[in-house]
C-alpha cells in the first residue's frame, strides 16, 4: 500500500474495525504466465467471472463496509473492458482506487480514461531489470519494453507509480539495477518483492529459490542503498519467508485488514486461503461483504489470538506478527493451525530449511508456466 495505515478504531469480537482494503480480482485471464504467480493453480475461466452489474454492487458493499481503497487486480484487470466503469463507480462513491498491473494492455489513452474515472495508483510488476530475462518469465515476448513505456506514461500524467519487483533464483544478483530503474522511471515507491511460495510459485519452487549467498548479497545490496534512497523513493522490503527467523504479519493478521473477492465472487480473508481444507468460503450472492467481514466462518477462524497454539499463545509477538501466514503453516507443517514454521519458535522451523537448501540446490530445474 502507498498510504500510510489508518489507525484502527477499536472493535469488539461482535463488530470488527473495518478492512483497510478489498482486494478485488476481476479475472484471471492474462497474457503473461509468470510461474511464481499467486493465483490458485486451478484458475477461474473467464465464463465464471463476475458482471459488472455485481462488481459495482460489490463495491457499494466495500464502501458500506468501511473500506477506504480498492485494488483492482488479477490475473490482468485490463482485460475487463469494464475497468473504467468500475473505477468510476468506486470513485464517486469515494473509494481510493489503485490498479495492480502486468501494464501490457495499457497504453496512453486508456491510462487517460482510467485517471479521468478517478484512479489515483498504478503498481506495475517488473520481471527482471532486462528484457531478455523479464521476457522469459513474463512468457511475453516484448513484456518489457512495453512496462517501461507505461509506467512513464503514468508518472507523466500524475499518477502515483509503484514498482513492484519480484526477486527469485534467477533475477536476485541484479537488485541494485532494478531499484536503478525504478528511480529512472519516477516510481515513488518500490516493492523488493522476493518470491513468496503461494500458488504457482509453490509448484515452482524449486526452479525458483535462491541460495544462501544470492539472499546474502541482495540483503547487503539493499541495506546499503536505503540511506540513499530515503527521501528520494519508499522501499518496501523485507527479508524472503523460507530464510527468516520471524514471520511476515501475513495481510496484516487474518481478517483485520483485508479482504478478497475472486473473479467468480468468492470473499477471501486473503488470496491463498482457499488452499486450506475444510473451510467454508461465501460468495457476494451469498450475503453482503459487512456480513462476512462480520462473522463469516472463514473470517472468524483465525482472527484474532484465541486460535492461537503454543508457542504463540504464549509469546510477546502475537499482536505483531498475529502468528505470521496461515496459508503457508499449511503448506510447510502440514495444517493451517499451526505456528507458522518460518518462525524460529515453531518446532518444523527446521523443516524450512532443509527444504530451502535442497529446492536452492535444485539447480536446472524448469518452471511450468501458469496457464489456464
Ligand atoms: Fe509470532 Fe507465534 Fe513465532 Fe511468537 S511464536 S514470533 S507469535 S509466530
Ligand atoms: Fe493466506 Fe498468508 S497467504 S494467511
Amino acid at each position: 500500500m502507498s498510504c500510510a495505515l489508518p489507525a484502527f478504531v477499536a472493535s469488539s469480537a461482535a463488530e470488527p474495525a473495518p478492512p483497510f482494503a478489498v482486494l478485488m480480482e476481476l479475472t484471471h485471464r492474462c497474457p503473461l504466465r509468470c510461474p511464481y504467480c499467486s493465483n490458485p493453480v486451478a484458475l477461474d475461466s473467464a465464463s465464471a467471472e463476475l458482471d459488472t452489474t455485481t462488481w459495482k454492487r460489490v463495491l457499494d458493499e466495500a464502501a458500506d463496509v468501511g473500506a477506504l481503497q480498492v485494488h483492482f487486480s488479477g490475473g490482468e484487470p485490463c482485460v475487463r473492458k469494464d475497468l473504467e466503469e468500475l473505477v468510476a463507480h468506486a470513485t464517486e462513491i469515494g473509494l481510493y482506487s489503485n490498479l495492480i498491473t502486468s501494464a501490457v494492455l495499457l497504453d496512453q489513452p486508456r491510462l487517460e480514461r482510467l485517471q479521468r474515472a478517478g484512479l489515483q495508483h498504478v503498481q506495475i510488476s517488473l520481471q527482471d531489470s532486462e528484457a531478455a530475462g523479464a521476457d522469459r518469465v513474463g512468457g511475453f515476448k516484448g513484456g518489457h519494453a512495453k512496462k517501461l513505456e507505461v509506467a512513464r506514461a503514468v508518472v507523466a500524467q500524475g499518477l502515483a507509480l509503484t514498482i513492484n519487483a519480484v526477486l527469485h533464483r534467477h533475477n536476485i544478483d541484479r537488485v541494485n539495477e532494478v531499484i536503478d530503474l525504478a528511480m529512472k522511471l519516477g516510481a515513488g515507491r518500490i516493492e523488493i518483492a522476493n518470491v513468496q511460495y503461494y500458488g504457482w510459485a509453490l509448484a515452482n519452487r524449486a526452479a525458483l529459490m535462491p541460495s544462501r549467498e544470492q539472499l546474502l548479497a541482495m540483503d547487503a545490496a539493499v541495506r546499503a542503498r536505503l540511506p540513499e534512497l530515503a527521501g528520494r523513493i519508499v522501499v518496501d522490503y523485507v527479508v524472503p519467508d523460507y530464510y527468516a527467523r520471524r514471520p511476515k504479519s501475513c495481510m496484516g493478521g487474518w481478517a483485520r485488514r483485508f479482504m478478497n473477492v475472486t473473479p467468480r465472487g468468492r470473499v477471501l480473508p486473503c488470496h491463498a486461503a482457499e488452499t486450506i481444507p475444510g473451510m467454508k468460503f461465501e460468495t457476494v450472492h451469498d450475503r453482503s461483504l459487512s456480513d462476512i467481514w462480520r462473522d463469516g466462518p472463514a473470517f472468524t477462524r483465525y482472527r484474532g489470538t484465541d486460535w492461537m497454539p503454543e508457542p504463540c499463545q504464549s509469546c510477546d509477538h502475537k499482536e505483531e506478527d498475529w502468528g505470521g501466514c496461515r496459508c503457508q503453516a499449511l503448506a510447510l507443517a502440514g495444517s493451517a493451525d499451526a505456528t507458522d514454521p518460518v518462525c524460529e519458535l515453531s518446532p518444523a522451523h527446521t523443516d524450512v530449511a532443509v527444504l530451502r537448501d535442497r529446492d536452492a540446490a535444485a539447480l536446472g530445474t524448469e518452471w511450468t508456466y501458469r496457464g489456464l
